[in-house]
């Protein structure tokens, strides 16, 4: 790891009380940056606390929640460098299943309040210099059954990485995602351990055969939230374990 990789830096992590979103602001905290955790779940306050950094809670689909957000991180830091909008909410539910309520809770939260975060965050952001992240799916990339509403939504993100690159392109502003395959988090941890077709569809789907850890995704996050990444725009980089490569067939022996 290269120490102080976001030294002097500022970030918003949204979503950061668990999972992949805790893990990528601990991973930029230790790297320099100074980080506002913003979730709606009260541990957002213990984690952010661990790390020294700062929190707010909130959720992002409340009214103003983008311009609270980064008026937060301009009162404490005086800056914004890099905004990573990770915060989401599952749909593994087919399109036939979800009523209106569940589809506006699908949609609002994956991608309108994305769509908001980011419109709040980008006349503040660093130029040049200034990174957005945006955590995607594989789901928004390669059709798989049972999530339509979901994978609609991160499409939508994935989308929205490449246009905005190209919008802020001129002013030196880098815009790119990760599409995450299966990550063991709050999200997919009661169903990896105690649906048996469930784990088995999502490893076979896994060359690597295994879960990733959100780790795995923080380190990709911080690569492309990083001047390592400083010819990197407009990319969703999957993190996936193989996923989206091809079609794997199931392994020979049955999985434990
Ligand atoms: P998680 O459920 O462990 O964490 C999500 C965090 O977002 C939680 O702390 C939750 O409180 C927060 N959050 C959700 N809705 C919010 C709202 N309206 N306002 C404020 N905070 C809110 O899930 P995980 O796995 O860490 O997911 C992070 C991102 O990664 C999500 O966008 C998810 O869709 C995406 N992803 C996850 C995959 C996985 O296999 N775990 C696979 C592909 C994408």
């Amino acid at each position: 790891m290269t120490a102080g990789r976001f030294t002097g830096r500022a970030a918003i992590v949204t979503g950061a009380a668990r999972g992949i979103g805790a893990a990528t602001a601990a991973r930029l905290a230790r790297e320099g940056a100074s980080v506002l955790l913003v979730d709606r779940d009260e541990e957002v306050v213990a984690r952010a606390a661990e790390l020294g950094a700062a929190a707010l809670r909130l959720d992002i689909t409340a009214q103003d929640a983008g311009e609270r957000s980064v008026q937060e991180a301009l009162d404490r830091f005086g800056r914004l460098d890099i905004l990573v909008n990770n915060a989401g909410i599952s749909g593994s539910r087919p399109l036939a299943e979800c009523d209106d309520a569940l589809l506006s809770r699908i949609i609002d939260t994956n991608l309108t309040a994305v769509l908001k975060m980011t419109r709040a965050a980008m006349p503040h952001l660093t130029r040049p210099g200034g990174r957005i992240v945006n955590v995607a799916s594989v789901f928004g990339i390669a059709g798989y059954p049972g999530s339509t509403p979901y994978a609609v939504a991160k499409a939508g993100v994935a989308q929205l990485t490449r246009q905005l690159a190209a919008d802020l392109a001129p002013e030196g502003i880098l815009v790119n995602a990760v599409a995450p395959g299966l990550i063991e988090t709050a999200m997919t941890r009661d169903r990896l351990h105690h649906d048996s077709y469930y784990q088995s569809a999502m490893l076979h789907a896994t060359p690597l055969r295994r879960a990733g850890q959100p780790e795995e995704v923080a380190a990709v996050i911080a690569f492309l939230a990083s001047t390592d990444a400083s010819f990197v725009s407009g990319e969703v980089v999957a993190v996936d374990g193989g996923w989206l490569t091809g079609r794997h067939p199931p392994p020979v022996r049955p999985l434990q």
